[in-house]
């Protein structure tokens, strides 16, 4: 077989078809990354993260778009060397529109749309929460991966959104609940904030946890219709319960470090699975899949291991290399997108808000 091109039929008539390789970029919050995919299996995929947020216990917007700026060229040539492949070779640049950081967004969307213009290649806009829950069909090379079917539930739970997906096909999603104000993510690194730990809490509170107690403290749940999610409410109680042990024990945090962050994870895992369980029943759909930053942590992880042999559910749980922003997932959407013949115009502006 000649290079540039695959076997599309092994009949008599051997067809051969160009291969489609998508570079894939990604930069809506801190993280810079690029990644190359051909023909549906993943060649490259290189992450920046960026460290100048950690003393701030946030990330700085400003700091973050100057650092994409510093990293979106060493990635890009680093992802292309990985895969072995020449950028004369690309067939389209994917990348990230939006919803994130407007000024980080704009330092990968306007590489992308320069690079593809450079080329000549099309450029294919990808929605960064889609791109999450595409990441479940991420293939790497030699690997049979497991991957869910049509229609299947995506929990999307990270810093910045808590839904549940009700995924249709690769560019048909509907959000049937999402969180009407915190974000599971952004509950655990306020409530770690809270008890003086790092940034981000949420790895440091898994972590924690494993040693802690999950029934030590009670916290509120919230009580709301439907599909939706509610967050703040937990974080109050969160805060006031701490300040009034806190009067009888100024050293209570570092007393109960474990079981208060074990007990908090039951709570928030709790709070996201009841309602996942609840769409699974009415709808009547067994496949369900995690993904996104919050998706890497263990107790939720274990609990859709539960939730497999207690209800028969098919579980996708993605790698923790594609829980947290990732190009591959972006490339990977960008493929379906390439084959749809879905391109965007170069005027194609980045967006910081937007569901699906
Ligand atoms: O998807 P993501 O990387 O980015 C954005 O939301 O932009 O998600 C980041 C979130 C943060 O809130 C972080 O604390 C949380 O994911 N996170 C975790 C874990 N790893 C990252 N939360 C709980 N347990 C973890 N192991």
């Amino acid at each position: 077989m000649h290079r540039g091109s695959y076997l599309l039929s092994a009949g008599k008539e051997k067809v051969y078809m160009k291969d489609i390789i998508i570079l894939g970029i990604e930069s809506s919050c801190d993280d810079t990354s690029a990644a190359v995919i051909r023909n549906g299996v993943l060649l490259s995929n290189v992450v920046a993260g960026q460290a100048v947020h950690e003393s701030y216990g946030g990330v700085v917007p400003e700091l973050a778009s100057r650092a994409h700026q510093q990293n979106v060229v060493p990635v890009v040539h680093e992802a292309l060397k990985r895969a072995g492949v020449s950028k004369e070779e690309l067939s389209a640049v994917a990348f990230t529109r939006g919803p994130g950081l407007m000024g980080s967004l704009l330092v990968g969307v306007s590489f992308a749309k320069g690079f593809a213009r450079s080329l000549g290649i099309p450029m294919v806009d990808v929605n960064h929460l889609q791109g999450h829950v595409l990441a479940h069909f991420i293939k790497e090379e030699g690997e049979e991966s497991k991957q869910p079917k049509f229609p299947f539930l995506c929990l999307l739970v990270s810093g910045g959104n808590s839904q549940i997906v009700l995924v249709k096909a690769y560019n048909q999603m509907e959000i049937i609940g999402q969180t009407i104000d915190d974000a599971a993510g952004e509950a655990i690194d306020k409530c770690s904030k809270v008890m003086g730990l790092g940034y981000p809490g949420g790895p440091i509170i898994d972590r924690l946890a494993r040693q802690g107690n999950p029934q030590a403290y009670i916290f509120a749940k919230p009580h709301i219709a439907g599909y939706d999610y509610s967050f703040s409410g937990l974080k109050t109680s969160f805060l006031y319960s701490l300040r009034d042990w806190l009067k009888e024990d100024a050293d209570f945090i570092e007393h109960h470090k474990e079981d208060l962050a074990a007990s908090l994870e039951a709570t928030i895992v709790d709070i996201l699975m009841n309602k996942l369980r609840k769409a699974s029943k009415d709808l009547k759909i067994k496949d369900v899949a995690v993904a996104g930053g919050v998706s890497a942590n263990n107790g939720l992880r274990n609990a859709f291991r539960d939730h497999a042999k207690r209800y028969g559910w098919n579980v996708y749980i993605p790698k923790f290399g594609y829980t947290t922003d990732n190009a591959a997932m972006i490339a990977m959407a960008g493929y379906f997108k390439y084959q749809d013949k879905e391109f965007c115009s170069i005027d194609m502006p980045a967006y910081s808000r937007v569901s699906f």
